[in-house]
């Protein structure tokens, strides 16, 4: 095959390709941005403007998250000092000005927090200073026993709203694996206009440490299995939403991509693997992904989306719980095991 076509429609924005970088420290410097895009990123992620740092408190949820010891390999070259990290709003907008100067890419900032209390107005500073689009993630667990689902969803629900009036820049929403009605939520989201929604936000389970008696927050990077949860779901709303979907957690390899893609979704947002083998693992992907797309014949990664996805599939069940039985069923036991 001569020509293969990997642009993508993400939330309106045409992308060359549908491989994102997400929310990671990658995006904290203008050089390994630009290595992100050289690499073949088709857009770009910034890391979050947290709630929290707005509200200038001392105890940041980045902070938890980018202090932890993230493995091996390329990794720690790209995570900033503490003086880096004490930004306010006024600093991610001159950095967010910078990346647009320097990337041909679209740039799409991010905003973090929970409640409902103003901060997320400043998406219109982020839409002044030349965001191509936000992406919100509501990192909530909701751990209050008179909070009901409802509250939860509102919590989302009022956000977006607010949010959207603010800009006119495309919005996508990361979401939390947990909805109880999830196919439900994302299209009363739909109807509030977002434009994109990214499945799913990894919470990070805090650990024990068994010999000081302590709680340990814990950043255990993803794997590929991870990337399987996502897959299900934009299997199932493949076909039956209008808005955008990005698939996130868990995208490692060029496999992980073609899966998402098969399954329906419209991007993948990649960060453990580029932290972990640094932004070249793009082109690695990239290439990867092709060779695949000429051994199978596909001209197009339009032609691709959701061509695996629970509509167009030839076992719509084995989304659903039919397949729960049958993969109980498959278990063997490892010789010398009794059933
Ligand atoms: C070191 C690190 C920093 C991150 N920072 C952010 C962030 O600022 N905002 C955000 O929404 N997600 C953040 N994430 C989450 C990632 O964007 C991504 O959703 C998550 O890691 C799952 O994708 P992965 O399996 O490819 O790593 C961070 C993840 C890591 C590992």
């Amino acid at each position: 095959m001569s020509s293969i076509d990997l642009s993508t429609n993400y939330m309106g924005l045409k992308l060359a390709n549908p491989l994102v970088p997400s929310s990671s420290p990658l995006s904290r410097g203008i050089d390994s941005a630009r290595r992100l895009e050289d690499a073949g990123a088709s857009a770009l992620v910034m890391y979050s403007l947290f709630e929290e740092e707005l509200r200038n408190e001392e105890k940041m949820t980045a902070r938890f998250l980018i202090h932890q010891t993230i493995g091996h390999g390329e990794a720690e070259s790209f995570l900033p000092f503490d003086s880096h990290f004490q930004q306010g709003l006024d600093q991610y907008l001159e950095h967010l000005a910078a990346l647009k100067n320097t990337l041909n890419i679209p740039v799409i900032a991010s905003l973090n927090g929970i409640s409902l209390n103003g901060w997320v107005e400043n998406g219109r500073l982020l839409e002044e200073a030349g965001a191509d689009a936000l992406e919100l993630n509501v990192y909530y667990l909701d751990t209050d026993l008179y909070e009901t689902n409802m509250d939860v969803e509102n919590r989302y629900l009022e956000l977006l709203r607010v949010l959207r009036r603010r800009v006119d820049i495309p919005i996508a929403m990361k979401l939390s694996p947990y909805f109880s009605a999830l196919p439900y939520f994302i299209k009363e989201l739909e109807n509030e206009g977002v434009d994109a929604v990214a499945l799913f936000n990894r919470f990070y389970q805090p650990d024990i440490d068994i010999d000081n008696l302590q709680i340990i927050p814990q950043l255990h990077l993803s794997t590929s299995a991870d990337a399987l949860l996502a897959m299900r779901w934009i299997a199932i709303l493949y076909g039956r939403v209008r808005l955008s979907m990005a698939a996130t957690g868990g995208v490692h390899t060029a496999a992980d991509v073609i899966k998402l893609l098969l399954a329906g979704a419209d991007v993948t947002h990649l960060c453990a693997t580029l932290l972990l083998h640094g932004p070249e693992q793009l082109t690695r992907i990239k290439a990867g992904l092709m060779a695949w797309m000429e051994q199978h014949e596909y001209a197009s990664v339009k032609a691709m989306k959701g061509r695996l996805s629970q509509q167009f599939c030839a076992d719509p069940e084995s989304f659903e719980r039919t397949n729960y039985i049958a993969v109980l069923d498959s278990y063997s036991s490892p010789p010398g095991m009794r059933r």
